[in-house]
């Protein structure tokens, strides 16, 4: 039966720290190439825009050996309402795996459910765990280990934020989320993640000796109407260097992007020393090789 990423509640802690040491390594290789994937192809259904999570799986995919194929919002029978079971069955049959961007995190589970490849993925509304499985790799590669650091999250209690809230919950680091209220990630998923995670409201408070600080955009995609309403209330929480200096003197400042200068982070800090946005956006192109290779091509390098 094939493994589908759909949170990063899928993957165990063992296999988290596994594909970060793998992505580590492919790094280090220079980007090792193979032809692990050679003849398989990764289909990339993407209801949404993408410059990196696309960029960067494809390109992976090529280093393996492999091929892609990409299905933008208009290009299947989706959008003329074809049944996802239907599609999910069919492109099975066609495809090796599938990396799927789109609104709801149900549409992802009910392409799982009917498709025997694997299934990644590639941001919903609820969760984003592609971006921090790179993330943490980012995160060991610049801090060496996960144990011990306070990180921090200011802004959006959104898909980015619940992925690394799975992920302190399986990992067991400190993860302090400054949100404003109405925007916080959910009491539920807190609860789940125990101890590790602490919600506040205080920006200065989730920032005050953190090791890493993090923040995303404070209207997500498919949020464009309510972008107005979200810029008044989100304006205490932007990451500038005020905020960085009530830090660790060596936090590392990261952002997902794409970025607003100016909202969410200032430009200073986007562009200062402290800043591993471009490392941070490399580094998901290595940590989909090596998912790729344990979702498609399994055990061996
Ligand atoms: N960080 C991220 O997912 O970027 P894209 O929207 O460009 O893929
Ligand atoms: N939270 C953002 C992330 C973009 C990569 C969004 O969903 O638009």
């Amino acid at each position: 039966m094939s493994r589908h990423l759909l949170t990063i509640r899928d993957l165990t802690k063992e296999e988290i720290l596994g594909l970060i040491e793998r992505a580590l390594e492919i790094k280090g290789l220079g980007g090792q190439t193979s032809s692990r994937l050679r003849g398989k192809t990764l289909g990339l259904v993407f209801d949404k825009p993408s410059t990196r999570t696309r960029v960067s799986f494809e390109v992976a995919m090529f280093r393996l050996g492999g091929n892609t194929l990409f299905l933008g919002k208009a290009d299947t029978q989706m959008s003329r309402d074809e049944p996802i079971k239907d599609t999910s069955r069919v492109l099975s049959r066609y495809l090796d795996a599938l990396a799927v961007r789109t609104f709801a995190q149900s549409t992802v589970e009910e392409m799982a459910r009917w498709c025997s490849i694997p299934v990644i993925n590639a941001l919903t509304d609820q969760y984003h765990p592609c971006q921090v499985l790179s993330d943490l790799m980012t995160v060991v590669e610049k801090k060496k280990e996960l144990n011990g650091l306070k990180i921090a999250w200011i802004g959006d209690g959104n898909n980015v934020a619940r992925s690394w809230i799975n992920a302190a919950g399986i990992l067991g680091f400190r993860l302090v989320l400054a949100c404003p209220p109405g925007y916080h990630p959910g009491t539920d998923m807190v609860e789940w993640a125990g101890e590790s995670v602490q919600v506040v409201e205080d920006p200065r408070e989730a920032a005050r000796g953190a090791h890493v600080i993090n923040t995303d955009v404070w209207a997500s995609m498919g949020q464009e109407a309510e972008k107005d309403q979200r810029l008044k209330v989100f304006t205490p929480y932007q990451v500038d260097q005020a905020l960085v200096d009530l830090a660790d003197p060596d936090v590392i400042v990261m952002h997902c992007l794409p970025a607003h200068r100016g909202e969410e982070i200032a430009e200073d800090v986007l562009e200062g020393p402290n800043s591993v946005v471009f490392d941070q956006a490399e580094n998901k192109m290595h940590l989909h090789q090596a998912l790729l290779e344990f979702l498609v091509a399994g055990p061996g390098k």
